[in-house]
Formats: C-alpha cells, structure tokens, sequence
C-alpha cells in the first residue's frame, strides 16, 4: 500500500493524475466512482483537466459505489444526481456507459445484475474511495462480511447522523443503501482511497495500522495489491 499524506489540494492534484495516467493508457478503463464530500476537490480537477483537453472519459466506462435506498435519480440528495451535478454533465462519459446502483429496484436480480456487469464491462480498473468515519467504504458498514457483493445494507444510526447535513433532518436520511460488498471492490485492479480531516484519523489508524477485520471495512485494503491512500496531516495524525 502506498500512503501518501499532503494536503487535500494536492492530493487532488496528485489523485487526478492517476487518472490522466490511465486513460491516456487505457481510453476505455473502467472506473469505479464514489460520492460525499471527499471526491469533490478531485472531481473539480477532473472537471478542470477535461476543459483543459488534458483528458477525455470517451471510450471510458463508470459504475458508482452505491444509493440510497428509495431515492430516485431526480432526487436532489441521491447518489445518482449527486454525479450528474458534479462529475457526469460536465465530462464526455457517455450516458449510456454511466452506472449507479438503483436506489428503487433492489431486487436480487436487480443486485447480482450490478456485479454481473462490472465483469462484463471487464472489470474495474480504478476503484475510488472515501473513508466512513466509522472505517465504513462504500456503505459496507462494521460486521459486514468481506464476502458480499453489491447488497442491500442497513445504514447505521452514526453514518445517518454523518450524512444528516444534507438533508433538512435526519428522519429523511434513508435508513438503507444498495452498495457494492467488499469483494466487489477488492476485485478492482487499483484503489485509490482517500480522507480528509480529523473525524477520519480513527478510522485511518484503524484501517491502515491495525488487524484486518470486518468491524473496520477499510482494514481489508490490507490485503490488495494496488493501492494508494491520500490522506491530510489531520487524518493521518494517529498513524
Ligand atoms: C460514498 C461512499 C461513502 C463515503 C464515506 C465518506 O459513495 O461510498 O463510503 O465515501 O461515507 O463520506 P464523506 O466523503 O462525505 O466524508
């Protein structure tokens, strides 16, 4: 694992020239996207290379992490819109190449279908991550099984509570998730994770410098052979 702790500017900087570095060798790499506060330094970027004609996701294929349950796409607060406004309409992914687990159908086959076409599109070749403070990633929260693919989760009541601030009160924060289990994600062939601040410097601590367990989801990441983790001096001052 590579540990690279700057300042979430830099690592911005630094995090988007992974990808121009991919998809100026790979045009048509898969990428798997996540959402929340920390991408957005590094979608900014994107956004700013893509202008620049730095870099093109032309040829390029996205599945996303996860969604709320029962949250359209048009919902302001879903994962999906949370894309659209922030990476997707901005970039030339085309739409049709575009994936985010559905927050409406969550049917076992609906699930199985997500990972059945992450293979079919040949895998995920760069896998981005934020960190929950609770070590969650994706909305595989503690105790989930390193054995799951994409499924539908329970939220818990501290990651409802860290996402309340979008919402008007927690009671509308939506008490499931369809996300992508740990072995969907350990299947990519590139990590990339990264944490800001100082609510993540437990869960780094315990993720990068304790035993792997499913109560610390990120501590699995232990166990890949390609991965790089940006963090700032606050995040990784228990390290
Ligand atoms: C988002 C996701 C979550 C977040 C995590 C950190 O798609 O899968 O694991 O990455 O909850 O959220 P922020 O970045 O808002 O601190």
């Amino acid at each position: 694992m590579k540990l690279i702790v700057t300042d979430a500017l830099s690592a911005a900087a630094q995090a988007a020239e992974l990808y121009e570095e991919l998809l100026s060798r790979k045009p048509n790499a898969v990428l798997g996207l996540a959402t929340g506060s920390t991408p957005l330094g590094l979608y900014a970027r994107l956004r700013a290379l893509y202008e620049a004609g730095r870099i093109s996701f032309r040829d390029a294929t996205s599945f996303n992490l996860d969604e709320y349950v029962g949250l359209p796409p048009t919902h302001d607060q879903s994962y999906r819109y949370f894309m659209e406004h922030n990476l997707f309409s901005h970039i030339d992914l085309p739409h049709e190449r575009i994936s985010v687990p559905s927050g409406l159908d969550t049917s076992a086959d609906a699930l199985a279908g997500y990972d059945a076409a992450i293979e079919a599109a040949g895998g995920i070749d760069l896998q981005l991550l934020g960190l929950g403070g609770n070590g969650h990633i994706g909305f595989n929260e503690p105790g989930t099984p390193f054995e799951l693919g994409t499924h539908v989760v329970e939220l818990t009541e501290r990651t409802r509570r860290d996402n309340a601030r979008f919402f008007t009160s927690i009671d509308e924060v939506p008490t499931h998730a369809a996300t992508m289990g740990v072995k969907t994600v350990m299947h990519a062939r590139a990590i990339l994770l990264l944490a800001f601040g100082p609510a993540k410097a437990e869960a780094v601590r315990a993720s990068f410098a304790g035993p792997v367990t499913p109560e610390v989801p990120a501590s699995v990441l232990q166990l890949h052979p390609n991965v790089t983790v940006f963090c700032d001096e606050e995040a990784a001052k228990l390290l």
